[in-house]
């Protein structure tokens, strides 16, 4: 699929929020930005902690961030690095992006300026999410 201009948009804030990352250990540089149904884009970089595993990966940041912003219906993520390959999302930010829109738009970019379209459910098709987490009923211990 060619990139639409709101594609391009949102290509463009991914990139700007990228500028912002925090990454000195890996000096892996990621940004992403969200987009809503109603248009409004948030932005979100990797921000990278000396406690190695407290990392939050850029689309982590950018849904977290609109969500604070009281946004909550998403339409499309783009999401870009320095790297010549096509950069998903990791498995945990899938999961969380599957909380809020299960089929949501992903705009996948190349350093080289390379795109491609995808959606979440294609890249992430089982979900955990409220449909298929069963309450169980906590039974008293004997
Ligand atoms: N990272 C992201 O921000 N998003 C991804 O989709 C994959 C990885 C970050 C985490 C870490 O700061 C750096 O990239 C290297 O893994």
């Amino acid at each position: 699929m060619r990139a639409n201009s709101m594609h391009q948009r949102l290509i463009d804030r991914a990139k700007h929020a990228k500028s912002r990352a925090y990454a000195p250990y890996s000096g892996f540089r990621v940004g992403a930005a969200i987009l809503t149904e109603n248009g409004r884009i948030t932005e979100g970089c990797n921000v990278e902690n000396g406690s190695y595993s407290l990392t939050i990966c850029a689309e982590r940041n950018a849904i977290f961030s609109a969500i604070t912003k009281g946004q909550g219906r998403f339409r499309a993520i783009a999401i870009t690095s320095d790297s010549d390959a096509f950069l998903p999302p990791c498995g945990a930010c899938m999961q969380v992006l599957s909380e809020f829109n299960p089929a949501l738009e992903i705009i996948l970019t190349t350093s080289d300026g390379r795109h491609k379209i995808s959606s979440l459910d294609k890249l992430f098709p089982m979900q955990a999410n409220l449909k298929n987490l069963a309450r169980t009923e906590i039974k008293e211990m004997r």
